[in-house]
């Protein structure tokens, strides 16, 4: 089976993990450490925070902002559902705002029409942009528009970890940046999440709500406040670190791949059959989505593709029509994308070879 995607996991990480195994520390410790330092150069951030996974991340970072019960945060409609989920895990309403049918992204037109038509009770508090896919969503007017209007920004690059705007990385433009490291993203680590910031007592706050609210000092432990364990183990961090060195080398690889598949659907796309993801500067291709024409049936298409040995997925929900987010607002761009998006084998490990197999297969999938 192609599959969707691989974990890029070289001999080298699988030793440093192993190391750790005999080295008999294996919860956060000195790796973990020494990746949180490595990864705020590379993203050129004050603090990076490692955490157990980047819906861990999204809830630690509205945690550490106050974000709760009587607050509202503006949510992109088309996201994994994360997004959403830890808006009202903390207690908060989701204020779902529709995306751009190019990008996938909200936009700051979107948003600042959502903002006009809040009418409460709660206040609005928050922004969550998503950089979907690793695409950068307009991140400097969407913070410029947030600090007109008093909001945070809190930004779910989950996807986006390397990717850029203006030559500076995804998730560093809000007040927290969010990452994930689950296998199916450029980095991983199994299971992760990084948080990035510059703020020294957001960083501190969230290192303690990580870990039970704990502070150290040369007195010993301190419990200061009610916390989570949410830590990253020494063994992933192992691994994260072997990787993070080699990630823009894979993202240029992703970038080369994803025109690849730009011309091998071109014909495809110029028929009307689908669309093509809109490939902007910056972007780091965690996932290369199309949009099938309007009346093709997706899951037709994806048992087709399997029957050939080729994995095909959906791309991300539309959170409006599923159960946790009824009454939230929503909009067609993103139920469309949702029943339409179609997600093509797509890592760096893949090159012509596989895409035109999965062109072939689509043509006759679509014919
Ligand atoms: C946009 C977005 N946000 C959040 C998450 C959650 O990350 P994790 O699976 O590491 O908890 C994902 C994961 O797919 C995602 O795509």
């Amino acid at each position: 089976m192609l599959r969707l995607s691989l974990p890029h996991v070289d001999d080298d990480a699988i030793a440093a993990a192993v190391a750790v195994l005999r080295s008999g520390q294996l919860v956060h410790g000195a790796e973990g450490t020494a990746f949180e330092c490595e990864l705020a150069a590379y993203l050129g951030v004050r603090h990076a925070v490692v955490a157990s996974s980047g819906t861990a991340a999204l809830h630690l970072a509205l945690v550490a902002l106050g974000v709760g019960p009587g607050d509202a945060v503006l949510v992109p409609d088309f996201t994994f559902p994360a997004t959403g989920n830890v808006v009202r895990l903390v207690g908060a309403r989701p204020v779902l705002v529709d995306v751009d049918p190019g990008t996938y992204c909200v936009t700051p037109e979107a948003l600042e029409a959502a903002m006009a038509a809040f009418r409460g009770p709660e206040r609005l508090r928050a922004v969550m942009p998503v950089h979907e896919f690793g695409q950068p969503a307009a991140i400097d007017a969407i913070v410029a528009l947030a600090q007109r209007h008093g909001l945070a920004v809190v930004e779910d690059a989950a996807c986006a970890i390397g990717a850029t705007a203006g030559g500076r990385k995804l998730g560093t433009f809000g007040e927290i940046g969010c990452f994930s490291l689950h296998p199916r993203k450029t980095l991983t680590t199994g299971e992760g999440g990084v948080l990035a910031t510059d703020d020294d007592a957001l960083a501190r706050r969230l290192r303690r709500l990580r870990s039970h609210g704990i502070e150290r000092d040369a007195a010993g432990l301190h419990f200061v406040e009610a916390g989570y364990n949410l830590r990253l183990t020494d063994i992933q961090s192992a691994l994260g670190r072997a990787q993070l060195p080699k990630l823009d080398g894979w993202i240029v690889a992703r970038r080369a791949l994803a025109q690849v598949y730009r011309e091998a659907l071109a014909p495809l796309a110029d028929a009307g059959r689908l669309t093509l993801p809109v490939a902007a500067e910056g972007h780091s291709w965690q996932t290369f989505m199309t949009v099938l024409a309007d009346g093709a049936d997706r899951s037709a298409v994806i048992r087709a593709l399997a029957a050939q040995g080729i994995e095909a997925n959906l791309g991300a929900q539309c959170l409006s029509v599923l159960a946790p987010f009824q009454g939230c607002g929503g909009g067609p761009v993103a139920a469309r994308l949702y029943r339409q998006g179609l997600a093509l084998p797509f890592c760096e490990q893949y090159g012509a070879a596989e895409v035109s197999r999965v062109a072939a297969a689509l043509a006759v999938a679509l014919a």
